[in-house]
């Protein structure tokens, strides 16, 4: 056995020791992005501090908690907080928890992000369901993949055509229309950041596809799809990318935006997880 599915086993004993959930659908929340926990029936709320081998535990000792319980009568384990690669931890690192979701037996997995919009016809505070992606850092190099591969994890060169569950994305669609919110869908481009983009930058991603452009998600996508989990993603247009009439970026006029279309988010997010059980 591996090294890592050493570690996987004890970060699940960890967990199974402290509660019975047992969930089909595991779900990662974005910075800013941790109401949907507080709407979970929970059953156990631990630290990641307290489940070995996951790398938040060791960097930031308030980083972050896993959340077992139900939402919405479907048995759900949340990751409230999650591991981003400006902040300099390794690729392997920011996909543990997506690992760890699959081998305490999730099938599903849940994504969401703040996002900037760089569709001109778009507004702020849109939400979007991930239709495909570009992997700018994956693409050249900073792959979560790259090295050695166990192949009783998954395939050496896993298959992208189709990375986000067409199922699942017409599920969040049904669920925007029982709840009345409007849901676009489209293309997300990930950038390492942490600096935002210039505008021959965004110009440049919107001209590559991309609807919205992000520092997270990508990775653990990638490394869900390795080992066959059907994947979902959610952003939320936080700033507006359009070169033409691009303003100086304010963090916290982001972050208060990420805020303030959370509710929205968390509504539909609540209603789609039930359709799941
Ligand atoms: N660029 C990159 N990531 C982001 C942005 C952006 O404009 N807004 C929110 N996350």
């Amino acid at each position: 056995m591996s090294i890592l599915q050493q570690h996987l086993q004890e970060s699940v004993r960890a967990i199974r020791e402290r509660t019975k959930v047992k969930a089909r659908v595991g779900i990662v929340l974005g910075t800013g992005l941790g109401a949907l926990g507080k709407e979970v029936q929970a059953e156990l709320r631990m630290p990641f501090s307290q489940i070995p081998h996951m790398a938040s535990a060791s960097v930031q000792s308030h980083s972050g908690e896993l959340v077992a319980g139900t939402l919405n009568g479907t048995p759900v384990y949340v990751l409230e907080g999650r591991l981003h690669y400006y902040e300099g931890h390794r690729l392997s690192d920011i996909v543990y928890p997506v690992r760890l979701l699959h081998a305490l037996g999730c099938e599903v997995l849940v994504l969401s992000n703040a996002a900037g919009g760089l569709n001109a016809a778009w507004a702020l505070g849109d939400l979007m369901v991930i239709e495909d992606h570009i992997n700018l850092p994956g693409l050249v190099g900073a792959n979560p993949l790259v090295g050695p591969n166990d192949e009783a994890v998954g395939p050496r060169f896993p298959d992208m055509s189709r990375p986000y569950d067409r199922k699942l994305i017409e599920s969040a669609h049904a669920a925007a229309k029982a709840t009345g919110l409007s849901l676009r869908e489209g293309v997300y481009v990930m950038v390492t950041g942490p600096n935002l983009e210039t505008r021959a930058e965004y110009r440049m991603l919107r001209n590559l596809g991309a609807d919205v452009v992000g520092m997270s998600t990508l990775p653990e996508v990638v490394a869900a799809r390795h080992v066959g989990m059907r994947v979902v993603a959610f952003s939320i247009v936080t700033d507006l990318c359009i070169p033409e009439t691009l303003e100086e970026a304010d963090i916290d006029t982001i972050i208060k935006t990420a805020s303030a279309a959370e509710p929205k988010l968390t509504k539909l997010v609540k209603q789609m997880v039930g359709t799941l059980a």
